[in-house]
């Protein structure tokens, strides 16, 4: 009887102990990505990203690359810290560690200008990052129903955008910092980026 309960508390302790570790590894893991110091050189061609149905994702951290993708590719669930995600290469959304900013989820916004030079960062923050069409990032992705953590796809509660997927397709094949020959647009596609005003 004495020592099935000694048994007991020692296995019980090592339980505890055990969570403990995974506890503090946890900690230790989160805070390996370091989102703090976001430049423009952490932005690259859009193609050296994975895809996940119609957009891209990758992470700050490469080790992290994919816990993202894991996530992007179930649909639903809370993105990893450093996960980075975008639609065109000129807007991307960045998560920052648990409690960064509440009311975003932890996501910044950026607004980017893209060329063979590489990056460049125009806008970036949380609630209030306004795009080259005067919306409201965080306004049109709050609307993202809560288990798809602000990401809107289609379906998933956001204000539609006057993109096509055709047009955002042509955008990311088109993006300048991408290595290699630059990707000859069609006369219709050429049509199209005149639609755009680009
Ligand atoms: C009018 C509403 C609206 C505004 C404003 C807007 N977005 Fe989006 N965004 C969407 C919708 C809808 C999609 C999905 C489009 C699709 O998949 O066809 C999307 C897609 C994206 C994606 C790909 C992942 C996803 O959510 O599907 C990223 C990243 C993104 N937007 C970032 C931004 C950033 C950064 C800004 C501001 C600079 C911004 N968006 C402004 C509605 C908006």
């Amino acid at each position: 009887m004495k020592l099935t309960k000694i048994r007991l508390t020692r296995r019980g302790k090592m339980g505890f102990g055990l969570l403990l570790l995974l506890a503090m590894q946890q900690l230790r893991a989160e805070s390996a990505t370091d989102t703090g110091e976001i430049q423009a050189s952490d932005f690259k061609c859009m193609l050296d990203m994975q895809a996940v149905r119609g957009f891209y994702v990758d992470n700050l951290d490469p080790d992290k690359r994919s816990d993202t993708a894991a996530v992007a590719e179930r649909e639903t669930g809370v993105y990893p810290v450093g996960s980075v995600v975008q639609l065109v290469p000129t807007e991307v959304m960045v998560k920052h560690p648990r409690g960064f900013n509440a009311a975003t989820r932890d996501w910044e916004f950026f607004e980017l200008t893209v060329s063979e030079a590489g990056t460049r960062i125009d806008k970036r923050g949380f609630v209030d990052v306004v795009n080259r069409f005067g919306g409201n990032c965080f306004g049109c992705h709050v609307k993202a129903r809560p288990e798809f953590d602000m990401i809107c796809e289609t379906g998933h509660g956001c204000d539609p955008i006057p993109i096509t997927p055709q047009m955002t397709q042509l955008l990311q094949k088109m993006d300048p910092r991408c290595a290699g020959p630059r990707y000859q647009p069609t006369q219709e596609e050429l049509q199209l980026l005149k639609q755009l005003g680009g």
